[in-house]
């Protein structure tokens, strides 16, 4: 597995594979790798010839008064990992190559990066939209994975891949999770074990309303208000029912909806969600 820190390395690296015909799949992660980056891994691993993941923890995507700093770093163990899941390169560059004195350029997606995080972090999406087109430039994938854990990122690359021409493949893998529920993530390390324990309500409460609404609830105020019900002992951000796709607010769930949550649970703040399609609404199709 060979390891590039410049993005022109990079660059040259994929070329050559395109040149030859080969498919690139690529995995963006901040490090820190995990059973769910290792799912993304494996599917690019299997579905493309060559295989990238970078490991970059993007300063664009973090405010000032949030977890940079201390965002788990992992960097030798992320490399064993990426290699034992097939990996044949890694893309890992300098916070000050990729935004060096006088960095000007940032990429907004409008509508879908509205509401959900964005109302608690308004500078997150356009973090990620920019590093996500710089990795890109760099890769040069024709498919890119992420977990459905971050849904609303997934919503807000697949949107500015499809409205930038990029063709680009971008495919979302379902959420990976702890044997009791809890979704994997880098954040989780922060939890102690009182926190580890308060965070299960956020994927029980998910789980009693994925029940309802398979047993055919359909009132969007009821679903939120059970959530909300089962998440008492943490600090809710939000719990919200929008279109899967465009991430708006809906008064019906007759369309396959986003149901997500986000909250404080101790030093970490947790996000996590479900999606459901009405078979009514499929059938209908
Ligand atoms: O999901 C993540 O780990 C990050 O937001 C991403 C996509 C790698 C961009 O920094």
């Amino acid at each position: 597995m060979q390891v590039f820190r410049h993005a022109d390395e990079m660059r040259a690296w994929s070329l050559s594979r395109k040149c030859a015909g080969k498919r690139v799949g690529f995995v963006p992660t901040m490090g820190a790798l995990h059973e769910g980056h290792l799912s993304l891994m494996r599917a690019a691993v299997r579905e493309n010839d060559v295989a990238v993941a970078s490991i970059f923890v993007n300063p664009a995507q973090f405010a000032p008064n949030e977890d940079l700093d201390a965002y788990p770093r992992t960097f030798d163990s992320d490399l064993e990992m990426s290699q034992e899941a097939g990996i044949h390169a890694i893309y890992a560059p300098t916070a000050s190559a990729m935004y060096p004195e006088g960095y000007s350029t940032y990429v907004n997606v409008d509508r879908v990066s509205e509401g959900l995080c964005s109302r608690t972090r308004p500078h997150f999406f356009r973090g990620v939209a920019t590093v996500v087109v710089k990795l890109f430039n760099a890769v040069l994938p024709d498919r890119a994975y992420f977990g459905q854990k971050d849904a609303q990122q997934y919503a807000v690359i697949k949107r500015m891949a499809q409205d930038l021409d990029m063709g680009i493949e971008i495919i979302e893998m379902p959420i990976i999770r702890e044997p009791d529920g809890l979704a994997m993530s880098s954040r989780n390390q922060y939890l102690g074990p009182e926190d580890r324990q308060r965070a299960l309500c956020l994927s029980e409460s998910l789980f009693r309303a994925l029940d309802a609404l398979e047993a055919g609830e359909r009132s969007v105020d009821k679903i939120v208000r059970m959530v909300r019900d089962g998440m008492k002992d943490v600090d809710i951000d939000y719990v919200e029912i929008v279109d899967a796709e465009t991430m708006q607010p809906v008064n019906e769930i007759n369309r396959t909806v986003l149901l997500a949550v986000a909250a404080q649970v101790g030093p970490a703040r947790l996000i996590d969600n479900i999606k459901f399609a009405p078979p009514e609404a499929t059938a209908a199709q």
